[in-house]
């Protein structure tokens, strides 16, 4: 775990009333989305991901974050985040499980080396977040949101370990928010197809497919991971697992 040279302790002091939360695989996509939102409606944020990933491009201009460069599957990177946190910031409100990968092979082609670092990377990695900023989110009264997948729920062929790992996710948020209660609240978004910048251009039928009539937005999940991690807003909300698909789980897709 390190932090891009230039970084550390540059915001002391800044932000004595902003709520923080640290957010995991923070440099794209859906992770970059939700820090980015965070920090527009008065958060500051622990911008989490592997080295080189354009952490410092996508928010070196921000008074208000934090670059954090480690592997989320790594057991010491948890515990120097939350250090970091604390040290820079003096508390942690909220923690966003977020960074996630896939492997898709045939399991004839699947290695238990893909296996686990599919693993440990989508749900391991939650459960060490967790548990290293217990003591944090409960002094602080926070919350967690884990980013699971609609592919806990139904799948394509091919994608055993991220199916597995993200159904593990759904499980294991709602384990933790029966132990961490009631200090610390723990939600699930499951998202479907949310285009990033990994999806090429997308077709008009990409869209009008969804009930929804389009494809996800990265904003569309940073909107509900913001929901959820205010105490004022979504006090009664834990343990649950938050579907924002555009109604595609809900679509029968049986051919005529
Ligand atoms: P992305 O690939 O654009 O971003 C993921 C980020 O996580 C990257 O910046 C990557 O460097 C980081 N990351 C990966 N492994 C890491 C590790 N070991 N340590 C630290 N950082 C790591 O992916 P996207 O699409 O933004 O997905 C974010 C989350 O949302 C993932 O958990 C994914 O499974 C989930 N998701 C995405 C959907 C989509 O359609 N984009 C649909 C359903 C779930």
């Amino acid at each position: 775990m390190g932090r891009p040279a230039g970084f550390a302790g540059r915001h002391q002091g800044l932000m004595a009333n902003r709520p923080v939360a640290l957010i995991t695989g923070a440099a794209n996509g859906i992770g970059r989305a939700i820090a980015e939102h965070l920090l527009d409606t008065g958060w500051c944020v622990g911008a989490l991901d592997l080295p080189k990933t354009g952490l410092s491009r996508a928010f070196g201009n921000s008074r208000y974050v934090t670059l954090l460069e480690g592997d989320v599957a790594d057991e010491k990177t948890a515990p120097a985040a939350v250090e970091a946190m604390i040290e820079q910031f003096g508390r942690l409100d909220g923690l966003v499980s977020n960074a996630g990968i896939m492997i898709r092979k045939p399991i004839r082609q699947l290695s238990l080396r893909d296996w686990y670092r599919v693993i440990d990377t989508n749900l391991t990695a939650t459960l060490l977040f967790a548990r290293a900023a217990e003591m944090a989110l409960r002094r602080a009264k926070g919350a967690i949101v884990t980013i699971a997948s609609t592919r806990a729920l139904m799948s394509e062929p091919n994608t055993e370990a991220y199916s597995a790992s993200k159904g593990g996710l759904v499980a294991l948020s709602h384990a933790l928010a029966v132990s961490l209660g009631p200090d610390v609240r723990v939600n699930c978004v499951s998202p479907g197809w949310i285009a990033t910048e990994n999806h090429g251009k997308l077709r008009k039928r990409d869209h009008t497919q969804h009930p929804a009539g389009r494809v996800g937005k990265p904003e569309d999940i940073a909107e509900i991971v913001a929901f959820l991690l205010d105490r004022r807003r979504a006090g009664f909300i834990t343990g649950a697992n938050f579907v924002v698909d555009g109604g595609m789980t809900r679509k029968m897709i049986y051919e005529e």
